[in-house]
């Protein structure tokens, strides 16, 4: 049975039961305490806890999904038969529409009919201090056995091993039964029964029943990953020899050995989907892990061209080929095969063009960084932050390579020495700013007073840029990156070819022609999901808080307070330069850090002195403002 199978099984079975289905949402949740997107739940939060309505939102009580998530815990198992960082899950959650008896019955129903699996044992909880035991779990579990005249082992398990939640600083938990095939855990069924006001660690530890709070009605998350569930039912030794993994790690270079392989195809799939989702490499959070997985991938590849040199001219030739990542290039293409049906905004230009940047930029140390760790007598967290800091070393290549020379550095000890380097250098940045004048205001560093005043004016010019680019090109034009200057703009976006001087014109005139209009701008503060709904742009899906600023500008407003009305009247607006939103008519509305100008007249004239290819499919344009 192919994935694809799998999958479509999935869906229907639970579309029959009165679900929705709801897309996979992005791999970088809206809960600012938390990196990723860990499991199906996520999504659904505010469902469980009663701030939104399921009913509304989805017609139905109950949905179910296939959803993208990626687990950073167990990086270093990864290479294993069994630990992934990217994987997906498949869920069915319920937000009062059911509960256990009927997320049981049909858990096994699908795995044993529609799958044709057979159960080796199940597990409940078997209660704690603070929890009470699933007694109704045990009792559903025996009438599955007794009515399908079938043995189920019932194993009872505790607070560790069979709870889930809460995800983030606090949120919904419960105990959890799980089932296993084949002497794997293949699906997790959680019982939402309580909210609790911490995060997992201390819940783990709590003693005091009344800090569980009964949750009203109660909810159902479950969780089977794909790649675990792929593996049992295509009868294949581990998740690797899956159809969703076994084409990339084909494609992996033959001289690695199985774990590097395994290493590769696994991070690789995360690269792509971590891209796609808007994550950049850099030195902190989501962009961290991403700049980690790329550079042990291309050590990988880099290693393997280094080891064993060919020695017949014609075979070094392929050798070096190889060596220029274009397999990587054949490995993205293999994961658009497998994925972009049910993912279809990845993009192989995108991830291809952001891989290769970073191999550019992790290439011109790379080598010598591998020349210090091999003079190094041994390696401790110190010195393996050193070869981070100078080379761009990540921790997993420099505990690959550094072999037995790093028995005695631990991931614990290197994160503590990059959190102590990194307030260290953000005391250093103040001091710094402060010592000589800089001065900053939201997302702008200025030298002075003068030189924040036209960066402001470029910094609102930036969105009329951006708006003007969106109505005259259409909505496949995303910001990328912008920088500004005291002299200029550069604002980078996605759009697949040269604009005609025609077009350059047309923006360049839709942005003067805002600026003439006198547009007033807005500040406003919202929640995250509010600005979304209200049509501001966010493409930087970094880590938004729960309360986000929103810039707009226009519509044009006239004040008639004066003669005692507090109406505002909108004036008639040139069709042709607005949106049509139910909030009103608006030239531009993103979600900023800001400063910017009060109003559009402001500006100046704004004119673009630059257009040109970054890679393909990301364009750049040069602006100024007189
Ligand atoms: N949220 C549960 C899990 O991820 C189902 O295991």
């Amino acid at each position: 049975m192919t994935h694809q199978k799998i999958r479509k099984k999935f869906k229907d079975f639970f579309e029959k039961r009165n679900h929705k289905w709801v897309e996979s949402s992005s791999l970088l949740p809206t809960d600012p305490s938390v990196l990723f997107t860990t499991a199906g739940m996520q999504q659904f939060k505010p469902y469980y806890t009663g701030e939104a309505d399921a009913m509304k939102d989805f017609g139905s009580l109950n949905t179910v999904s296939i959803q993208k998530s990626m687990r950073t815990s167990d990086i270093d198992e990864v290479g294993d038969e069994s630990h992934l960082t990217f994987f997906e899950m498949l869920g069915n959650f319920s937000f009062g529409g059911y509960w256990k008896e009927a997320s049981i019955t049909w858990a096994y129903e699908f795995i044993t009919k529609e799958l044709g699996l057979k159960v080796d044992y199940v597990s409940v909880f078997s209660g704690s201090e603070g929890m009470p035991a699933d007694e109704e779990s045990e009792l559903i579990w025996k009438e599955i056995a007794k009515n399908n005249n079938v043995a189920i082992e019932v194993k009872k398990m505790g607070i560790e091993d069979n709870t889930w939640g809460p995800t983030g600083n606090e949120g919904p938990c419960g105990p959890t039964t799980e089932i296993y095939v084949d002497g794997v855990e293949i699906w997790n069924i959680v019982f939402n029964e309580f909210y609790y006001k911490g995060n997992r660690e201390q819940m783990l530890k709590e003693t005091d029943p009344s800090k569980f709070k009964h949750l009203k009605p109660a909810g159902i998350d479950t969780g089977m990953g794909l790649e675990r569930l792929a593996m049992v039912v295509q009868g294949v030794k581990n998740i690797f020899e899956t159809d969703l993994l076994e084409p990339i790690i084909k494609l992996a270079p033959s001289e690695l050995d199985i774990r590097a392989k395994r290493i590769i195809a696994d991070h690789s799939r995360a690269i792509a989907f971590l891209i796609t989702d808007g994550v950049r490499p850099s030195n902190k959070e989501q962009g961290y892990v991403l700049r980690r997985l790329m550079r042990r991938v291309i050590t990988y590849f880099y290693t393997a061209t280094q080891s064993t040199p060919p020695v017949d001219k014609r075979l070094a030739k392929s050798f070096i080929h190889r060596s220029d990542l274009s397999l990587m290039h054949d490995i993205f293409a293999k994961i658009l095969e497998i994925y972009g049906q049910y993912y279809p905004e990845l993009n192989a230009d995108l991830i291809i063009h952001e891989f290769d940047r970073e191999k550019e930029k992790f290439e011109k140390t790379l080598s010598q960084g591998l020349k210090e760790l091999g003079k190094m007598p041994s390696v401790n967290a110190e010195n393996a932050f050193k070869l981070y800091e100078s080379y761009g070393l990540p921790f997993e290549v420099i505990k690959e390579l550094g072999k037995e020379k790093t028995t005695e550095l631990s991931r614990e000890n290197f994160d503590e020495e990059f959190r102590k380097h990194q307030e260290i250098s953000r005391a250093g940045a103040e001091k710094k700013f402060g010592g000589h004048g800089m001065i900053t205001e939201g997302d702008l560093t200025a030298a002075n007073a003068e030189e924040m005043k036209k960066k402001t004016r470029l910094h609102t010019a930036t969105h009329l840029l951006h708006a003007a680019l969106r109505k005259i090109l259409g909505e496949e034009v995303k910001q990328q990156g912008s920088d500004i200057t005291p002299e200029r703009l550069r604002f980078d976006f996605t759009f697949p070819r040269k604009l005609t001087l025609e077009e350059l014109k047309q923006v360049e005139d839709m942005v003067n022609d805002a600026v003439k209009k006198e547009l007033p701008v807005t500040k406003t503060e919202m929640s995250y999901e509010d600005a979304i709904k209200s049509g501001a742009l966010a493409f930087f899906k970094e880590k938004y808080p729960d309360r986000v600023t929103v810039y707009t500008i226009g519509p044009k407003t006239t004040d008639n307070s004066i003669n005692g009305s507090t109406d505002k009247a909108v004036e008639p607006f040139n069709r042709e330069l607005s949106n049509s939103t139910s909030s009103g008519q608006f030239f531009s509305k993103e979600l900023c850090g800001g400063p910017h100008v009060s109003n559009t007249a402001e500006i100046g004239k704004f004119k673009i002195t630059k257009e040109e290819s970054v890679s393909a499919g990301i364009r750049r344009i040069r602006a100024t403002v007189e």
